[in-house]
């Protein structure tokens, strides 16, 4: 069925038949997953990948992640080891992101993975999703279909306000429940955290029975989307704020300034999943309310803390 954005449409046999359809063209489209939505294309097909980058405007260096809906079907693509098995067989279909060795006759086209020779992989929940990759016969290099160092989008319509008509298809699946994007662990040594995530180093270190470690500001850049300017709202962002200048927008994590003009709490009962699923839409709506500015008060630094400290940093720097 259509809504009032004639490209956003909601979930159903002829919609799935559609987007088959388009995916198969080496068309993109928006669709969502359980973490944020996704410009997702065939990653088998040049013309996808090239049309990905450049909706994004992203730099060819910064390689996408590549969703399969299940781990068998990525073994044309991939070599897996001990700490994959056990990290799919607890997290997956889950918001994890593995990087792992590509196998030299992967069929993923190498502008994917801007030509290195490891892949990010992942395994996505969110039912719709799901059933496009169980039905179509490629896996989907789907970044998060933002423009390049900009906020994810939660919502249909945030893939919307950032492609326009651009896109064809965007897929109407709901606000995504995590709200912030996947962990990125790499798994091609000892395993290290490169992208801070719902899924926290403290779960993983329970199911590998080993200490693992964080490589996100390392000096050897790992990851590309390691870059400093990265989840910008577009405004300036101030972090671990104590005191309000009177005029920005000041997010928050508790109850203090219930009801205050220009206070945004991430999450009135200081639940750290919930304030990172509220990030990204609190960072929209004080965009869309025309504020100049965005001072954030200080985030505990730890559990899913951490994934929202990584953003904010980031956000800030732009
Ligand atoms: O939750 C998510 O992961 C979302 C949804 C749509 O699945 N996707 C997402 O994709 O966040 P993207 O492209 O915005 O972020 C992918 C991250 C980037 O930081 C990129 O540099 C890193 O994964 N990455 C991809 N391939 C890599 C590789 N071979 N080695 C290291 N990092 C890699
Ligand atoms: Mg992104």
């Amino acid at each position: 069925m259509k809504n009032s954005y004639s490209n956003i449409f909601s979930f159903n046999k002829k919609i799935l038949n559609k987007t088959i359809k388009n995916l198969n063209k080496s068309n993109v489209a928006g669709l969502p997953t359980e973490t944020v939505y996704g410009l997702g294309g065939n990653a088998y097909s040049k013309i996808s990948i090239q049309k990905i980058y450049k909706l994004k405007k992203r730099p060819l260096s910064n390689p996408l992640i590549i969703h399969y809906h299940n781990f068998k079907d990525a073994l044309n693509d991939i070599k897996i080891n001990e700490n994959f098995k056990k990290l799919y067989k607890y997290f997956c279909p889950g918001p994890i992101t593995f990087i792992l060795e590509k196998k030299y006759n992967s069929k993923i086209h190498p502008l994917a993975s801007a030509k290195l020779n490891t892949v990010a992989v992942r395994f996505p929940k969110h039912k719709i999703i799901r059933t496009i990759l169980k039905e179509i016969d490629f896996p989907l290099a789907m970044p998060s279909a933002n423009k390049s160092s900009k906020v994810s989008p939660v919502k249909a319509k945030d893939v919307f306000d950032e492609f326009k008509k651009k896109i064809q298809l965007i897929i109407d699946g709901g606000i995504c429940k995590i709200g912030i994007e996947s962990t990125v662990i790499d798994l091609t040594g000892s395993p290290k955290i490169l992208r801070p995530g719902i899924i926290g180093k403290n779960t993983i270190e329970k199911v590998l029975k080993k200490k693992i470690k964080y490589n996100i500001r390392g000096k050897k850049i790992k990851s590309p989307g390691m870059m400093k300017k990265h989840y910008s709202p577009g405004i300036p962002v101030l972090i671990n704020q104590k005191k309000y200048d009177g005029k920005s927008a000041f997010i928050y994590l508790g109850n203090k300034y219930k009801n205050k003009r220009n206070f945004f709490s991430l999450s009135r009962n200081l639940d750290l999943n919930e304030a990172a699923s509220n990030l990204y839409k609190i960072f929209r709506l004080i965009k869309i309310k025309g504020y100049k500015k965005i001072q954030i008060g200080k985030i505990p630094n730890l559990g899913s803390g951490i994934a929202i400290n990584d953003r904010i940093q980031r956000a800030s720097k732009s």
